[in-house]
């Protein structure tokens, strides 16, 4: 294996993997394509558009510490794209920290990050590594629009929503439904609020229509902005356009209640990912960017100010192959400002990320004062 790769895309043969490879060869990072099946990571690749001038190699490997701390020996950088992170997260951050190597994911689920900063969050401050989950549409892009209504002193209370429209992956939807399962969290005065459960609201999109809203997981910003002196609130909500789907989930947490909680976990596990295959049963075709699109809208405010950060973007999968493959070119020649468990906007700033979307016309944004 050669070490002149610094990045390792881990879950290449997937939708997300294989956006990542995309990205890298743009942005021209020689790259190891890995995952467990090597006939299926050279099937996904075949599918990259460019691929044919792309400098990468594809490594098969187990999901043991011991064969990850293998491959990402002589690396710089993990691109960690195998979900559901609840179940897979830890074996790569513990072979990145043997490894020395940082880490990225693209997971938005809370309980995944606070599970990986239980376990390594320390150790990775200590050896000088960073270690930066959500590096992927669902959070950082609405944790951008958060942060430009934070250049304004005064502003401590933020209200995010997205507003959105995708056709989940499959191991998306498997980590949907996985997530019905987890206790997520808002911040409130300064404390991690518990949700009871499914919270639904509703949000008036620019136009004018009313959507029914999911605290779908509660997102990562409460987490990130918990760490964060300046702020004292932070709620997100998520509302996608095809209002079949929060009632969907709906049904899904009167059933976890009712029969699935009493099932054992590696049962549980099979049930779900069997419902997840009725929903998803194969990988997705590539996004159009005519239909998929995102709006994040952060209302944030103070005693006497509030600011208001609109973001349209476009693509959810696109962004996260882009964010992930500017954050690990970034990571494999710089050494990183602050280390640890850190939100992407941290490492990366947020209005460099926001020049990175707006450089391949991914996402645009309007920041205003309101009062
Ligand atoms: N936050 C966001 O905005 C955002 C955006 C994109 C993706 N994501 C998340 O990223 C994750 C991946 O999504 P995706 O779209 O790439 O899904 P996908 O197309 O289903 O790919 C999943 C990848 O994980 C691998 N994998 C699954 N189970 C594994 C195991 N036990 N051991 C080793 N590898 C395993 C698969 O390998 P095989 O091909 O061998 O099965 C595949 O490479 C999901 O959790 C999704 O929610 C989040």
């Amino acid at each position: 294996m050669s070490t002149d790769y610094p990045v390792v895309i881990y879950g290449a043969s997937g939708y997300t993997g294989r956006l990542v490879a995309e990205h890298l060869r743009d942005l021209g990072v020689p790259f190891v394509a890995a995952g467990r099946n090597r006939k299926r990571i050279e099937e996904a690749l075949q599918l990259v558009p460019g691929i044919e001038n792309a400098r990468y190699e594809i490594v098969e490997v187990e999901h043991t510490v011991e064969a990850l701390t293998k491959l990402l020996t002589g690396r710089k950088v993990v691109c960690n794209t195998v979900g559901p992170f609840m179940r897979y997260n830890l074996e790569v951050a513990e072979a990145c920290l043997r490894a020395g190597v940082h880490y990225l994911d693209t997971t938005g689920e809370q309980s995944a990050i606070l599970q990986l900063d239980e376990h390594f969050g320390r150790d990775f401050a200590k050896a000088g590594l960073a270690m930066v989950p959500s590096t992927a549409y669902m959070y950082g892009v609405s944790e951008i629009g958060a942060r430009y209504c934070l250049e304004t002193p005064g502003v401590d209370s933020l209200r995010l929503h997205g507003i959105g429209n995708a056709v989940p992956t499959i191991a998306s939807t498997q980590t949907i439904l996985d997530a019905v399962r987890h206790p997520c969290y808002y911040l409130k005065d300064g404390e991690m609020v518990r949700y009871g459960g499914i919270e639904n609201g509703r949000v008036c999109t620019p136009s004018g229509e009313v959507l029914v809203t999911s605290n779908w997981g509660g997102s990562s910003n409460p987490i990130w902005f918990s760490r964060d002196g300046r702020v004292r609130n932070c709620k997100m909500d998520v509302a996608i356009w095809n209002q079949e789907l929060y009632k969907k989930e709906l049904e899904l947490e009167r059933a976890y209640k009712v029969q699935l909680q009493w099932i054992p976990e590696e049962q549980l596990r099979m049930v779900l990912d069997h419902m997840a295959h009725g929903i998803t049963p194969n990988s997705p075709p590539r996004e159009s960017r005519q239909v998929h699109r995102s709006m994040d809208i952060c209302l944030a405010t103070g005693n006497n100010v509030a600011m208001k950060s609109t973001l349209f973007s476009t693509g959810g999968y696109f962004t996260t192959g882009l964010l992930q493959a500017y954050a690990a070119r970034r990571l494999s020649v710089e050494t990183p400002r602050v280390v640890g468990l850190r939100s992407p906007s941290e490492v990366f700033g947020h209005r460099e990320l926001m020049g990175a979307l707006q450089s391949y016309g991914y996402a645009s944004i309007k920041v205003e004062r309101v009062v």
